[in-house]
């Protein structure tokens, strides 16, 4: 019998070693821009009632093949959270922050059971953003934000080969219509549809659209377009998201397929994509919208709210493709050759971690070539070692990079000299 006891679940993964100096990375870089952008951190359970994603998203796949649904010990039904959206609405309402705007921000492991495979697995992590009860006169500029928001911590990763596509899938009486009109047009071609499609036929005709075979069909391309059935308010929305994004100078690509996964969506819709198909196929890394008729499934009156989420995962391959340097942390690393330099090098260790730096030192002697290859080896920026004719109170620091060796007084460290040569202001 197969022994589980050394891997993983399927659809699973450990983070280890240098993966998890770029998840911790990338999770600090998603901490500063929430701070940047007045968004508050929002935790909430990885696990909820089953109804809660049962009420919000019926019809998705999501929660119909790939909620990770169990009951307890006392029979609740339960579900490990495939998404924050949902959870972050039941939150708003049991602790009444609903009634005004507010900014939500999360980062945590969602879970789907979905078939594994590049930038896919059962359990991945997700950083999001959420904007609850707007006032509707400020439409264009909430999505501005959520957008400059998304490009700035793609800036700062220096994710630059990307597309933003943007649809406007206007309300769902509108919706509805076009939905008619679709599933009228795709009855014409049911025989060449795939059976996934002939069972959306009837619930979720929009999906159609956007599935990866049936986009490719001449037949699904020429699909009647939800543009066609926009009221002159839905053009005057999109207009001015337009001509917002015209003025930020964001570049965007109007996808009138593009409908999402989840089912609670309206109005305004976005994806990016990452154009390199650095996961084989061109991934979508973050996607959102407005979601203003989710609060009335909670029970309360419905208000506009928009949001984000970033697929950890896929911005880790994408950043990792980008900069394949190593992510050093190390500022330090002491080498004792003896152990009455091991006891001296803990004591400037002790006074290193005061000011802050990273330190790392080794606790038994090793020879001088050993000790080197650890210091290396660590990552650290600069080693400290006490030459063989070292005067008392001074040691050396070691550039690790260049091997440039410079002596420096113990007696009086001067600090703020370390720090200039781990910022690379000064040179050793
Ligand atoms: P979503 O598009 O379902 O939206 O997921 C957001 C992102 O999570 C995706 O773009 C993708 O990068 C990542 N993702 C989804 N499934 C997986 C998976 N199985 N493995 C790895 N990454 C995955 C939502 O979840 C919405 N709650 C986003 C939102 C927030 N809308 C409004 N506010």
């Amino acid at each position: 019998m197969k022994s589980f006891l050394n891997s993983n679940p399927k659809g699973t993964y450990d983070i280890v070693e240098q993966e998890s100096e770029i998840f911790l990375k990338i999770r600090n870089i998603f901490f500063q821009y929430a701070r940047k952008f007045n968004f508050s951190y929002i935790e909430t359970p990885i696990f909820e009632y089953a109804e809660i994603f049962e009420k919000t998203s019926q019809d998705s796949d999501v929660v119909t093949k790939e909620l990770y649904k169990f009951l307890d010990k006392s029979n609740r039904q339960l579900a490990l959270r495939p998404e924050g959206t949902a959870p972050i609405m039941r939150a708003i309402w049991q602790h009444k922050l609903h009634q005004v705007e507010k900014k939500f921000f999360y980062f945590g492991p969602m879970f789907r059971y979905e078939k594994p495979q590049k930038g896919r697995f059962r359990q991945f992590y997700q950083a999001g953003f959420e904007i609850t009860n707007y006032k509707s006169q400020s439409f264009s500029l909430q999505i501005l934000e959520v957008i400059l928001l998304v490009i700035k911590i793609l800036e700062n990763l220096k994710i630059q080969n990307y597309q933003l596509k943007i649809n406007y899938l206007s309300n769902s009486q509108t919706r509805q219509e076009y939905s008619r009109a679709l599933t009228q047009y795709f009855e014409k071609y049911i025989d060449k549809l795939e059976p996934i499609s002939k069972s959306r036929l009837k619930n979720n005709p929009l999906r159609i659209l956007d599935d990866k075979i049936e986009s490719s069909k001449d037949f699904v391309k020429s699909a009647p377009k939800i543009s066609d059935f926009w009221s002159v308010d839905d053009k005057e929305n999109f207009n001015s998201i337009i001509s917002i994004f015209e003025k930020f100078k964001i570049n965007y690509v109007i996808d009138y397929s593009l409908v999402r996964g989840l089912d609670y969506y309206d109005e305004f819709v976005f994806e990016f994509i990452d154009n390199d198909k650095i996961l084989g196929s061109k991934l979508t890394f973050a996607g959102g919208g407005c979601y203003n008729n989710l609060p009335r499934k909670f029970g309360m009156a419905n208000f506009k709210s928009i949001g984000v989420a970033f697929g950890i995962e896929r911005l880790i391959e994408i950043f990792k493709s980008n900069s394949p340097t190593k992510l050093t942390n190390l500022d330090f690393y002491l080498i004792g050759f003896s152990q009455d330099e091991i006891l001296k090098n803990f004591e400037l260790a002790i006074l290193l971690r005061e000011q802050n730096f990273q330190v790392d030192l080794n606790k038994s002697p090793l020879s001088i070539k050993d000790g080197f290859q650890k210091a290396k080896k660590s990552g650290a920026k600069f080693a400290f070692f006490f030459e063989k004719d070292e005067q008392p109170g001074q040691i050396s620091i070691k550039n690790l990079q260049t091997s440039i060796n410079k002596v420096i007084s113990l007696l009086n460290i001067d600090f703020e000299f370390l720090r200039t040569i781990i910022d690379g202001e000064t040179h050793v």
